[in-house]
Order: structure tokens, then C-alpha cells, then sequence
């Protein structure tokens, strides 16, 4: 099977943060992808923004090198490169001042898609925001994206809101939160909402609780420092696990439309619990022979920042009422792994006997490596000697389940930038939705400075801390293995 190329209108894409390290790696590599595949139009642009001195030839320069360093192997044409460069361009400005904002006006085209990349610390997209208007490129046609961190609390993502709603309506603004754009993030919402089988059983009748694991085998390394100062809660909980929880949990919406899907996920997070102190374990990972601990890779050898979290969240509604949701997160852990395990109660009765009594069914949702599904059920082991049971996944990996058709995929971004040239804002993060996920966030974080609360150590590449399987534990349940 071919993979389906759904042409996008044409487009002006200005890249605010054209030379930096997520334009490097992600952006421009993932614009040329969607170049190769024949879905970009012919007159579409992409223009780098950035302080750098640098003209058109040089950042198409730097866009070829970043394709060769970032981009598959077999993507690697410089004769297609060569054509895709033909559409890059470039202009020095600066966010704060004038400088380099008329040139940029004179290369805007009237009646076009015009998208504005922040791809800048947040303390600028105010700035941005108020001379895209001041310099009159920021018409109907005209949105803008954003980055996560979007905030590091509710009040600085309140005053982020505040400054972007000053000069664009919510309708024009995309706060990217890439996860939304993986492929099996969205295929959890097909399987729910595309079959009937799963939704009947859906809820606390019949789920005993819900695993969310993202699991990384690398660590803080070169950006440690940076990273010291938000650390996993803010990083990956409050936004990349908090909307798998979101997805996974919410009521169907009544078409998959933006505000139909968002409001949905809102309704999720405004209904977690408050997480009580001995619900959630912090850890950070320790030497190994060769290679630093968490503290000094954050080079702060008191650091209480936790670079693994577990915690145990409650959704407070009628479908989900006393359901443990254990959530984990973490790097240098045992192997890299995200999935999703929902785990259903036992059957109520045993007609077999106790001593074949066999483990509960298990929906395991793959995000990454493997995309796919497993059912874990219970069968007859084959044979004589009576009625004996076995557990045996069904299991479906989408590669192989979809041959071709899963080959050129677009990656997280891709998917995501071209949505934003649709004006499809379904897989973005509404205002609202930010400011209470950090609602829910900041009092733990805030519990822990209270109680100067300090990180468990774990060995690097383990499960982390032994107090989240002790968590586990204490409720007769243990962690999946990351594998
Ligand atoms: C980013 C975090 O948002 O997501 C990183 O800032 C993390 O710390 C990354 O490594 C994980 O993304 P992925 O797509 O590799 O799972």
C-alpha cells in the first residue's frame, strides 16, 4: 500500500529560532521529509529567523547539513535537497528591536497560509507575538506555534496566555506538545473510539488500574544544567504523560473536531485528585563505572531535582471513581519504552480452580519503540491432562499489521506543522488545558520544596527508585517491565 499525500495549501512558514538546535533536528529535517513525500506546494517558503548574521546562502547551507546530520539515510538526495532549498530563505532580526522586521514584511505574501514557528525561549513570545501585529504580517491567515515549556507554573503559563491572547486569538495559536503528533498516540484514540469493543468496558467496573511508563535510556548529559531547573515533573508529566493520561481516560467526544476533543481532555485533568505525598516517588539516577551521576551531570552535586517520577493519580468521576492511574517517567532507566497498560479486573468467578486462576487480561498500547497492541488472554494449554490455562498475547505490531503503509510515517513533527498549515488545531493544547495541567502540578512540586523533600538514587539503567515498586507493592499490583 502507498502512503496517502493529502496536499496542504500554500504557505509562508518563518522559522523565529531558524538556526537553533529543535530547528536543526526536528523542523527543517521534518519540512524536507514532507517535501520529499510530494506535500509541499510549489510556491511554499520557509524562512529562517534568527539573530545570526547570516544570509539566504548560508542558512541553506546550514538547512542541507542539518538534513544530512538529522534526516534518514535514504532521504539523503542532493539533488532533491538542492530543490528543497530552493523554497528556504532567510532574514536577520532581532525579537526585541526593529532590526530585520521590514525585511521579513517584504517577504510575506498576501492570501497565503502565514505560520510563525517560536521556536525561541518563551520569555520572547510576547515580543513576537506584538510585531507580527505592529508590522501588519499577522492577518487572518496568520498562526502562530509555540513550544513547550510553556510555562514553568500556572502563573507564568497564565501570563504566557495573556501575552499571546493580547495580539492572537486562541484559534490562531498552537502550543505544540509532540507526543499528540506520534502516530500511536492518535491510534489510542482510533482503537477506543473506532471500536466497539473496548468502550463497554472502559471504566471502573471492569479496569482495575492503568500503567503509563515512559522510559528513557539516556540521560541528562550535555543539557544538565538546563535541565536541572525543571526536571521530569515539568519536562514529561505535566505535558507529554499528562495527555496520554488525557486520552486514555477521557469520554468520547462527539466528533473528533479541536474544542469537541480539548474539551474533552479538560474535563480529565480538572477532575485528577490532589496526589498525596506518599503517592508520588522522585528519583535520580546514579554513577556507573564510566559515566557521571544525575548531580554531576546537572553539575550540582546538592541537586534536588528529580529526573525520574512515579505517582499514583485518581480521576474523580463517575467512570473512573477509585481507579489507581500509576504514572512513570524517567532517564537512564533499564531500556527505552513508552506504553500504555490498561489492566483489567479478574474474571469474577473461576470455573477452573484456584490453582489455574491465570493473570487478568492486559491491553498494552506501544507508543514507541514497536508501535502496537497486545491483548494478553488466557487459553487452554494445548494437550491432555486436563484443563490447563496459559496466558498468550494477541498481539499486533503495526509494521507489520500495515507493511508499507507504515514506512513513511510522518514523524511527530511533520504531522504536526502540517496540521497547523490545515488550520487543524486538534492535536494542539488549548490555553485552558496548559493552565490546569500545571494547576494539578504545582502543589506536589510546590509539597516537595515544603518538605524538602530529596530525590531516591537509583542505579542507572534499573527500574528506578525501589520506593515505586514499593508504591506497587503496598496495593498488591506491580510495575510492567520496561523491556
Ligand atoms: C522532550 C523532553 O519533550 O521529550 C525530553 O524535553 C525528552 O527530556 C523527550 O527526552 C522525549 O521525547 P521522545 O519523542 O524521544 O519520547
Amino acid at each position: 500500500m502507498v502512503s496517502r499525500i493529502i496536499p496542504v495549501e500554500d504557505f509562508d512558514l518563518v522559522i523565529f529560532g531558524g538556526t537553533g538546535d529543535l530547528a536543526r533536528r526536528k523542523i527543517l529535517p521534518g519540512l524536507y521529509r514532507r517535501f520529499f513525500a510530494g506535500q509541499m506546494p510549489d510556491e511554499a517558503r520557509i524562512i529562517g529567523a534568527a539573530r545570526s548574521d547570516m544570509d539566504q546562502m548560508g542558512f541553506r547551507e546550514m538547512v542541507r547539513e542539518a538534513i544530512f546530520e538529522f534526516a534518514d539515510k535514504k532521504y539523503q538526495d542532493n539533488k532533491k535537497i538542492d530543490r528543497f532549498l530552493d523554497h528556504i530563505d532567510y532574514v536577520a532580526i532581532d525579537a526585541r528591536g526593529e532590526a530585520g522586521w521590514e525585511a521579513l514584511k517584504g517577504k510575506m505574501r498576501a492570501d497565503v497560509v502565514k505560520a510563525y514557528y517560536f521556536s525561541v525561549a518563551p520569555s520572547l513570545f510576547g515580543d513576537l507575538a506584538k510585531r507580527l501585529q505592529s508590522f501588519g504580517i499577522a492577518d487572518d491567515k496568520a498562526r502562530i506555534v509555540v513550544e513547550k515549556p510553556f510555562g514553568r507554573d500556572l502563573e507564568t503559563a497564565r501570563q504566557l496566555n495573556k501575552d499571546l491572547a493580547a495580539y492572537f486569538d486562541e484559534t490562531q495559536i498552537y502550543r505544540i506538545d509532540h507526543y499528540l503528533g506520534k502516530e500511536t498516540v492518535q491510534n489510542l484514540m482510533a482503537v477506543r473510539f473506532g471500536n466497539i469493543l473496548f468502550e463497554p468496558l472502559w471504566n471502573s467496573q471492569y479496569i482495575d488500574h492503568i500503567q503509563i511508563t515512559v522510559a528513557e535510556t539516556v540521560g541528562v548529559g550535555g543539557r544538565g544544567e538546563y535541565y536541572d531547573k525543571s526536571g521530569a515533573m515539568r519536562d514529561m508529566v505535566q505535558n507529554h504523560l499528562m495527555q496520554l493520561l488525557c486520552l486514555i481516560a477521557m469520554e468520547p467526544p462527539n466528533k473528533f473536531e479541536p474544542d469537541a476533543v480539548r474539551d474533552e481532555k479538560l474535563k480529565v485533568i480538572r477532575a485528577l485528585q490532589p496526589v498525596p505525598a506518599h503517592h508520588i516517588v522522585r528519583g535520580q539516577y546514579d554513577a556507573t563505572a564510566d559515566e557521571p551521576s544525575y548531580r554531576e551531570d546537572a553539575g550540582d552535586p546538592r541537586s534536588r531535582t528529580e529526573c525520574f517520577v512515579a505517582l499514583r493519580a485518581e480521576i474523580a468521576n463517575w467512570r473512573w471513581s477509585g481507579i489507581p492511574f500509576y504514572l512513570r517517567t524517567g532517564k537512564k532507566l533499564r531500556a527505552r519504552g513508552s506504553e500504555i497498560a490498561v489492566v483489567f479486573k479478574e474474571a469474577p468467578h473461576s470455573i477452573f480452580g484456584p490453582q489455574d486462576a491465570k493473570s487478568p487480561n492486559v491491553l498494552v498500547i506501544r507508543l514507541q519503540p514497536d508501535e502496537g497492541m497486545t491483548l494478553q488472554v488466557t487459553i487452554k494449554e494445548p494437550g491432555p491432562g486436563g484443563m490447563r490455562l496459559v496466558d498468550v498475547p494477541l498481539d499486533m505490531s503495526f509494521a507489520e499489521a500495515l507493511g508499507d503503509e507504515v514506512e513513511d510515517v510522518p514523524d511527530a513533527y511533520e504531522r504536526l506543522i502540517m496540521d497547523v498549515i490545515r488550520g487543524n488545531q486538534t492535536l494542539f493544547m488549548r490555553g485552558d488545558e496548559v493552565e490546569a495541567a500545571w494547576a494539578w502540578t504545582d502543589p506536589l512540586i510546590q509539597g516537595w520544596i515544603e518538605r524538602h523533600d530529596v530525590p531516591k538514587p537509583y542505579d542507572a539503567y534499573s527500574d528506578g527508585p525501589d520506593d515505586s515498586a514499593m508504591m506497587l507493592h503496598r496495593e498488591h499490583r506491580r510495575w510492567r517491565e520496561i523491556r
